[in-house]
């Protein structure tokens, strides 16, 4: 049983139809949806896809990119969780644009990245940004990724991270 999840201030959980709205509304703000993919806000179907995916992965292999709640109002706030990756997960965040610069997803996604080396037993994490997103890159430093390489899709370049778990180096 990995969720919930709980930190300070925030708690993730599996995912529930009616997080469905809160989260579609992030889906089509161009300002949160900039860096991601061809940086088009999401139709109502692509949440809907993006949303069941999570559900199938988190019954098929016990993980997926789980919502974020504001503990303060109870509300969905965003998403912070894991992809399937050679040798462990993608880990991925997005947030409601009033929700940024308060620390937030480095929040989530340091419990996050812990269950993944402590209870999901990934070898190693990876997240892959696109170069000019420099609040996501601050994230990724802050958690202690490191830039691995890189790679360009749809004519934007990306660069991907990646950290070891350290205490299976250690063993
Ligand atoms: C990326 C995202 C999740 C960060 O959320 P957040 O809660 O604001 O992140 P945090 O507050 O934990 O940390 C952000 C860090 O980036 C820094 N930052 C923010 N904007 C920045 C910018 N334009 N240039 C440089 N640093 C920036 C902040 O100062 C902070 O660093 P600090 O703690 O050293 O001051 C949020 O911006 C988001 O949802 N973006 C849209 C979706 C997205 O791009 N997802 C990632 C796809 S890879």
């Amino acid at each position: 049983m990995t969720m919930p999840l709980e930190t300070e201030r925030l708690i993730l959980r599996d995912w529930q139809p009616e997080d469905l709205e809160a989260f579609h509304a992030i889906c089509t703000d161009p300002s949160v949806m900039q860096f991601v993919g061809d940086g088009e806000p999401w139709a109502r179907e692509r949440t809907e896809q993006f949303v069941g995916r999570a559900c199938e992965m988190s019954q098929a292999v016990g993980f997926c990119q789980w919502p974020v709640i504001y503990k303060p109002s109870s509300t969905v706030i965003g998403f912070c969780g894991f992809v399937p990756a050679n040798d462990g997960g993608e880990i991925g965040w997005r947030l409601a644009q009033e929700y940024w610069g308060r620390g937030l997803a480095t929040e989530a996604a340091r419990a996050v990245l812990e269950l993944g080396f402590e209870t999901l037993g990934f070898q190693r994490i990876i997240a892959t940004v696109q170069s000019p997103n420099r609040a996501s890159i601050r994230v990724v430093e802050k958690l202690g990724l490191k830039p691995e390489s890189r790679f360009h899709r749809n004519g934007r370049e990306l660069i991907v991270f990646s950290i070891t778990n350290q205490r299976a180096d250690a063993g």
